[in-house]
């Protein structure tokens, strides 16, 4: 049988640099739990865009659907700035998600002990979160028609369109139960049903499969109040399930409690093929950052623990994701930082080698 495949799209910015310490931890997985992948790279977002005049070629696109999983980097930077909206950066990762129909992204939000006094809450807050929010993401207004900028009379007018299925929502509505029961069995909900139409419809259908899931302790929030009580007491969520735009902002609100945004990892899945493996993207949750690019400043955690959801959610080796969890955990409890973990005394940063190298040892230790 052959290996599995990843597709590595590293993308902009800061996204080459942390993705060359996945590779070598991919690398590890292969020599010392004999668990080899076949790994091949493309470019994605400005990358592709300088060479192909495009941010997703038709070619890696028909790769993204032949790999098992895709790990990607980070698109985006201020040279794109100019570009027409068709082409820029952000468009070949959002066709990746749409075409890919990666409706259900998992976004946890889990802080490191090590770690709970970066959060600008205090510890006792944000000690010991785990909590995983899952978005919507190839609906809602992102993609609804109409959209565009039209001319109204004299002046323009920009439109968007909030548009969910029933269908829609009942997928990522189960995707979220799914989670939940492996999880703290606790799920909330969170939409805007007292000003939209599809907030409505969104309450309405997760209420219904709610019913498929009676061990699941349901409840529901308006958007606005769930970004509240997340800044209040994040700890009272497990699972949350909202759509596309606000688990957009609901993410990096709680990436945020946890410290840093160079921590999280996220998983885009969609629906399984014939060999059980669902379509599937991993990326960091943070962006480009394209203010410390090339230097070896970046944080590769988040990028690497993208990986192990990779492990966990396309290869069925849980054991091996936690591994990795544990060994990032070890490291940060030993005390490694990189320099957006700074503000203790005597600490001097790892650049972004360093820390995969420390990474590594730890994952020695654990053999
Ligand atoms: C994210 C990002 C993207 C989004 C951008 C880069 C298109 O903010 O993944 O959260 O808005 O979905
Ligand atoms: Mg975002």
């Amino acid at each position: 049988m052959s290996n599995p495949s990843i597709l590595i799209l590293p993308g902009d910015g800061i996204g080459p640099e942390v993705m060359a310490e996945v590779r070598r931890i991919i690398d590890w997985f292969g020599a010392k739990r004999d668990l080899a992948f076949d790994v091949s790279e493309d470019l994605v977002g400005g990358a592709a865009y300088d060479v192909h005049g495009t941010p997703l070629h038709d070619d890696t696109m028909k790769k993204a659907f032949e790999a098992d999983a895709v790990l990607l980097g980070a698109v985006g930077g201020p040279k794109y700035d100019v570009l027409d909206f068709s082409v820029k950066p952000e468009r070949g990762l959002l066709r990746l998600r749409k075409e890919l129909d990666l409706f259900s992204n998992l976004r946890p939000a889990q802080c490191f002990d090590a770690l709970a006094d970066f959060s600008s809450l205090k510890r006792d807050v944000v000690a010991g979160l785990d909590i995983m929010i899952v978005r919507e993401l190839t609906s809602g207004i992102y993609f609804g028609e109409p959209r565009g900028i039209i001319e109204e009379g004299n002046e323009r007018v920009g439109i968007n369109t909030q548009r969910y299925t029933e269908s829609e929502i009942d997928r990522v509505a189960r995707s979220a139960f799914e989670l939940a029961m492996r999880r703290g069995k606790k799920l909330c909900s969170m939409e805007k049903a007292n000003v939209m139409e599809s907030g409505i419809l969104w309450r309405e259908v997760v209420t219904k499969v709610g019913e498929e899931y009676p061990e699941v302790e349901l409840s529901h929030m308006y958007a606005d109040a769930g970004a509240m009580q997340l800044c209040r007491w994040p700890k009272q969520f497990d699972v949350i399930v909202t759509d596309n735009l606000f688990g957009d902002l609901l993410s990096d609100a709680a990436a945020m409690l946890t410290g840093s945004l160079g921590m999280l990892p996220s998983a885009s899945l969609g629906a399984p093929r014939d060999n059980g493996r669902p379509y599937a993207l991993y990326e960091p949750v943070h962006g480009s950052a394209p203010d410390i690019a090339g230097q070896g400043k970046a944080n590769p955690i988040a990028c690497v623990l993208s990986f192990a959801m990779a492990l966990r959610y396309s290869f069925d080796q849980g054991a091996e994701a936690d591994r990795l969890e544990e060994a990032v955990n070890t490291v940060l409890a030993n005390g490694a930082r990189t320099a957006d973990l700074l503000g203790e005394e005597g600490v001097t940063p790892l650049s972004t080698s360093e820390m995969g190298t420390k990474i590594l040892e730890a994952l020695d230790a654990s053999l």
